[in-house]
This record gives structure tokens, sequence and C-alpha cells, in this order.
């Protein structure tokens, strides 16, 4: 069942949270006692996602305008998404700062290969989309099934595990993880729509597979990415090849 714009934006504005309210004084005062590999493993995660969402929200722009051509739906769709990116990004900041105590430039610890992901190829597609609505259904493909869909997805499945592994030790994170999860499963649905309304295809597999592994062995396990692209294929409605 495919819903329209008016059900996505009745979705994503029930799921609005406030980043700001969320207390991680606990998770600040239990980090010191997480073992080292976890808390590299935290770190690395942690950047990652710092990197990616304020990229993301950066880039939504040109998403935003060209979307009021479409629908009028759709316009607030995108500009609504764009409001939970910041929030996002404002989200992992406070945990990266107060939590983690990470460096104010993540892009180390990201790594070059989610740096590559989100600060070149994200910008170069949106200002292709910028410059020319044709390009419209490939730079949704990117940014709404492959870097969200995928790239998100298994960063956020693996966060999980670890906060969940930690017994209630980082509560706070653990919380804006998982309403960072909510919103980002709507974002999902708005591009698979968006898709379809344009009658572009959503078969992202192979470069889905590419991108998982930006996040490199530890986190894109064989495991893990298989089970997201099975449930991102559900949403998309295809069967994905074997691995
Ligand atoms: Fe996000
Ligand atoms: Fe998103």
């Amino acid at each position: 069942m495919l819903a329209g714009y008016q059900h996505l934006l009745f979705a994503g504005r029930r799921l609005q949270w406030d980043e700001a309210a969320i207390d991680l004084g606990p998770d600040a005062r239990a980090v010191a006692d997480l073992p080292t590999a976890v808390r590299a493993r935290l770190d690395r995660l942690v950047a990652g996602f710092c990197v990616a969402e304020t990229a993301v929200a950066q880039h939504l722009d040109p998403f935003v305008a060209r979307s009021a051509a479409v629908d009028p739906d759709a316009h607030a769709c995108f500009a609504l998404q764009q409001g939970d990116e910041r929030r996002h990004a404002r989200f992992f900041a406070r945990v990266a700062d107060e939590v983690l105590g990470l460096p104010a430039d993540p892009r180390a610890l990201a790594g070059p290969a989610i740096v590559g992901l989100f600060e070149e190829d994200l910008p170069r597609r949106a200002a292709a989309l910028a410059a020319d609505a044709e390009a419209f259904g490939a730079a949704v493909g990117l940014y709404h099934l492959v870097l969200e869909g995928i790239v998100f997805a298994i960063g956020q499945d693996a966060l999980l595990d670890e906060l969940d592994a930690l017994d209630g030790a980082l509560p706070g994170t653990r919380a804006g993880v998982a309403r960072v999860q909510g919103d980002e499963r709507w974002h999902v649905g708005l591009g698979v729509l968006h898709l379809r309304t344009l009658g572009a295809p959503v078969d992202v597999t192979e470069p889905a597979r590419r991108a998982a592994a930006a996040w490199g062995p530890g986190i894109a396990t064989v495991a893990r990415v298989d089970r997201v692209l099975r449930a991102h294929a559900r949403r998309v409605g295809f069967v994905p090849a074997a691995a």
C-alpha cells in the first residue's frame, strides 16, 4: 500500500520531537565506564552521523525547491523533512559534545568513505538537481533510498545494537536515536512515493551495497547489510539480488 503525500505529512507532523529536551546527563556520567572497544565503535558511529546529518540538512534545499512544482503536499513533506534533518544534526552534535567529548571536526573519526558519500557525492547530485529538474529522480534515488534508506539504516541498526547491549547505560542517546530512526522511516517513504510519482526506477540494490560498505566491516557486517537491504526492498517493493 502506497501512502500519499498528505498521509506522510500527517505522520511526519505527529512524530515531531525536541532534541534539546532529551537529558544526556546520565549518559555523560556513564560513558567513562564503557569498554574501550565499545567506546571506539560509538565514537565512529556518532562522528559518522554528525557528518551525514549535517550534510543532508544542508543539501535538501534543491529538493524542497523542485518539489513545489510537483505537488504542494510534496513540497510541504520535503520542507518538514529538512526540519527533521536539522534536528538530527543538532541531536548528534549534542551527543558528540556532551556525552562522548568528540573533536569539533568529526571528519577524521567518521572516515573518508562516509565523508566522500555525504560531502562529495550528495552535494554533486544536489547541484545537478538545482540546475535541472530532470535530475530529480536520480537525486531522490541517491538521497532517500541509498543514503537514508541504506547507509543511515545500517548506522542506526548498529548504534541501537551497541546501546541495547549496554543495558540502559546511555538512556538519552538511546531515546534520541530511536526518534531519529522513526523520522528516517517516513523520509524513506517520501522518497519511494516521489520516485513512483515521477515514474523513476526504485531498484538501488547495487549502489546500495557499495554505499553500505562506507561504514566499514565492523559496522556494516554482512548480516546487518543483508537485513537492512531486505527490509528496504520490502518497503520499495522489489526483490534484491542475492548477496
Ligand atoms: Fe536524518
Ligand atoms: Fe532523513
